[in-house]
């Protein structure tokens, strides 16, 4: 069946949603409220953050509210708390038998339901043999892993033994997953031997192999620093494990391998509690390092603390999700992304919510493999990125309206700019034009939301986030650092810190303070996207303004998909841009220039479109993805001899991403060096 009862809407120029009155009257955040709560935001930032952060459990309270050393933040500095306790233990006197977790695996007929009690439990069992190990507050521990509940708990236990953790998306490399785990010292990797994704089994635990031995298992290891590597058994998911006997189960280079649960057996379960027990940390100490792309080769590890990270998590996901102890939650981030940090684990679960966890593909095994599970546990609110919204759009109406989606009572959107159509299906086809949609902005960076409705209380318009929450202070500034008018475009920015902000880099304390806080004097924060207010104040996101893409809500730096083309032997020199894609949002496109016997050669072949063309295109797309991950993988390699550059030697981006995008040039050619590389790259384009 086509798309017959597709769906068709005509925009109006910044057309407007008011709050559903039903909706409003049973909101935790109500339009007084929300007025309340900005104008003491506005007036007295520290004051508003610190009563926020009052709501978490302290072990000691803080007395001192802020030390803003620009750029670095210290919040709630005396204070002394610990995260996994915020997530667990405090629930389980009035919530100890509510859902924590209820996970479905790819595979159908397989789930998992954690209450708070058996989470918690858990929990304590695997911060009991990380201990065991030898773990030590303030160590590292990597986290590679597919999206089951082993991961959250992998991520809790290490909260709980203030070992900071790092978690690598399962989709990145071997490569990338060692150059993380170098970065920031890990001492231990949590993984798993695979997991599924569209029907097929994605090993984890080989990259991990590699990783530890340059794929040679006999390897050493060299210098990592990884001494301990625990590996769940998929088909363990959920269970108890192995017998303690059998929890050594070799080793990978210098590392000793253990098995998951075995490990967790061989503490006694007298012993559990107090091997087990939440280290008490102090509010600055780092909870995580989570790398991301930016404008340099090398990804950065974003740092973040843990009184104030988690104060900001549990404030923005109980007003801007409206969470209720009735809800069942769903957000479908993957927690190697920081959605899935604060939107999956550390701010529901610190609020006690029931939160549901899918760990594969949205269209495995049928394309309403979503609207099913919807159906089926009756989810209450649905947070999700606009390109899943558009692939969906793309697969028809018929597949939602399969099934009844009456549950859903709210609806999310994170990671890129939401395009109107987008927005307004997602609206009608998947809330049935009754339920708000929150576009939430915020980044790595800010750990926390920062511009999103409250549902119960700020109108909605499609495409825009709307307003800063309460306690952010959010502008648009021009290149010189003034205020834009209304209507005008320009560089978003939050002058004030705030409790969630990123700490530093890891390691690389002057690049912290260059990315973020160059562009602007007076410690103000640069995001790095360009932003448009309305005549409302609602912003407008523009995108990116640096040279940082954004693919189906990932993001990547160009220098990065660079670095890893110009390591290829073939390759003498790459440059790399985003083309819009209807789907993905962005789409990588390479130019490539080869070094001259392959270019030779390859001319020789009969150029850009011929089989050998094609095939060293599918080496150079199959290299990226190994170097970086699947999702790096550029969508198209072009050929030219060389590349557009100024007189000073810089690559003319601008006039590369018009060839990607029209195939002409039509901007100021004025500062290119060489004009005839334009026409080589055209005719390249034309053949
Ligand atoms: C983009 C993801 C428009 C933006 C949470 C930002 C958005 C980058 C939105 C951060 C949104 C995120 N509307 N653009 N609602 N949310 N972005 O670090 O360019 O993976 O700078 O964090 O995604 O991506 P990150």
């Amino acid at each position: 069946m086509s798309n017959s009862d597709s769906f068709s809407v005509t925009l109006k120029e910044n057309r407007r949603f008011e709050v559903p009155p039903a909706f409003a009257a049973q909101a935790n955040v109500k339009a007084e409220e929300r007025a309340r709560l900005v104008e003491i935001g506005r007036k007295d930032p520290e004051g508003y953050w610190a009563s926020v952060a009052r709501e978490l459990k302290w072990r000691k309270p803080f007395t001192r509210v802020l030390e803003w050393n620009a750029p670095f933040a210290k919040w709630f500095v005396d204070g002394r708390l610990n995260a996994s306790e915020n997530c667990l233990d405090r629930h389980l006197e009035k919530d100890g038998d509510k859902t924590a977790i209820l996970w479905e695996g790819e595979p159908g007929g397989e789930s998992v339901r954690w209450t708070y009690k058996e989470l918690h439990a858990r929990v304590v069992a695997q911060t009991a043999a990380l201990r065991k190990l030898g773990l030590k507050k303030g160590d590292t521990v990597a986290i590679y892993m597919p999206l089951v509940p082993e991961g959250v708990v992998a991520m809790l236990a290490c909260a709980r033994g203030g070992f900071p953790h790092t978690v690598v998306f399962g989709g990145f490399s071997a490569e990338s997953l060692k150059d993380r785990m170098h970065d920031a010292g890990a001492k231990a990797v949590l993984t798993a031997d695979y997991g599924w994704r569209k029907g097929v089994k994605v090993a984890l635990r080989d990259q991990v192999v590699k990783a530890l031995t340059g794929g040679n298992p006999g390897a050493t290891g060299g210098t990592s620093t990884v001494k301990h590597v625990l590996t769940l058994k998929r088909e363990s998911v959920g269970g108890a494990g192995r017998a303690p006997a059998e929890a050594l189960l070799g080793k990978i280079g210098t590392a000793d391998e253990y098995d998951w649960y075995a490990v967790a057996n061989t503490v006694e379960p007298s012993k559990r509690a107090v091997l087990g027990a939440a280290e008490e940390v102090e509010a600055e100490h780092p909870l995580y390092i989570l790398y991301t792309s930016g404008t340099t080769g090398k990804p950065k590890g974003i740092v973040h603390s843990t009184g104030g990270y988690l104060a900001g998590v549990t404030r923005t996901t109980r007003d801007v999700f409206d969470l209720k102890p009735s809800d069942l939650y769903w957000c479908t981030a993957d927690i190697g992304w920081v959605t899935g940090h604060s939107y999956v684990v550390y701010g529901p679960l610190s609020l006690g919510a029931s939160v549901f966890l899918y760990e594969g593909a949205p269209t495995t095994p049928g394309a309403d493999r979503f609207w099913d599970m919807i159906e089926r546990h009756k989810i209450t609110v649905l947070y999700t990125a606009p390109t899943a919204i558009r692939a969906f759009m793309k697969l028809g109406t018929e597949w939602p309206k399969k099934h009844d989606l009456s549950s859903l009572r709210l609806l999310g959107s994170v990671g890129e700019p939401i395009n109107p159509e987008a927005w307004m299906w997602y609206r009608d086809v998947i809330g049935d034009g009754k339920c708000p949609i929150v576009d939430t902005y915020w980044q790595t960076e800010t750990g926390a939301i920062v511009i999103s409705p409250l549902p119960g209380a700020v109108a909605t318009k499609p495409g825009s986030a709307t307003l800063p929450l309460p306690g952010y202070d959010v502008d648009v500034l021009d290149k010189e650092g003034k205020s834009v008018p209304l209507g005008q475009g320009g560089r978003l920015v939050i002058r004030k810190p705030w409790p969630s902000m990123a700490r530093t880099v890891h390691g690389d304390p002057e690049r912290f303070k260059k990315t973020y806080f160059s562009e602007f004097k007076d410690g103000i924060y640069f995001t790095g996207d360009g932003a448009r207010r309305d005549e409302d104040g609602y912003v407008w996101i523009l995108g990116r303004v640096d040279d940082v893409l954004n693919v189906s809500g990932h993001r990547l730096g160009t220098m990065e998909i660079e670095s890893s083309l110009v390591a290829h032997p073939k390759v003498a020199e790459a440059a790399v841009v985003g083309r819009p894609d209807e789907l993905k949002g962005q789409a990588v496109v390479a130019f490539v220039s080869l070094k001259a016997e392959f270019a030779k050669a390859l001319k020789e072949s009969g150029g850009q479109d011929q089989a050998a063309a094609k095939a060293l295109k599918d080496e150079l797309r199959a290299h990226v993805a190994k170097e970086i991950g699947s999702f790096a993988r550029p969508e198209d390699v072009r050929f030219a001899d060389g590349l557009p550059k100024t007189r000073s030697g810089k690559i003319m981006r601008r006039l590369l991403r018009e060839l990607a995008t029209s195939g002409e040039v039509k901007g100021d050619t004025t500062t290119l060096e060489d004009l005839n590389v334009i026409a080589a790259l055209k005719a390249g384009d034309e053949e």
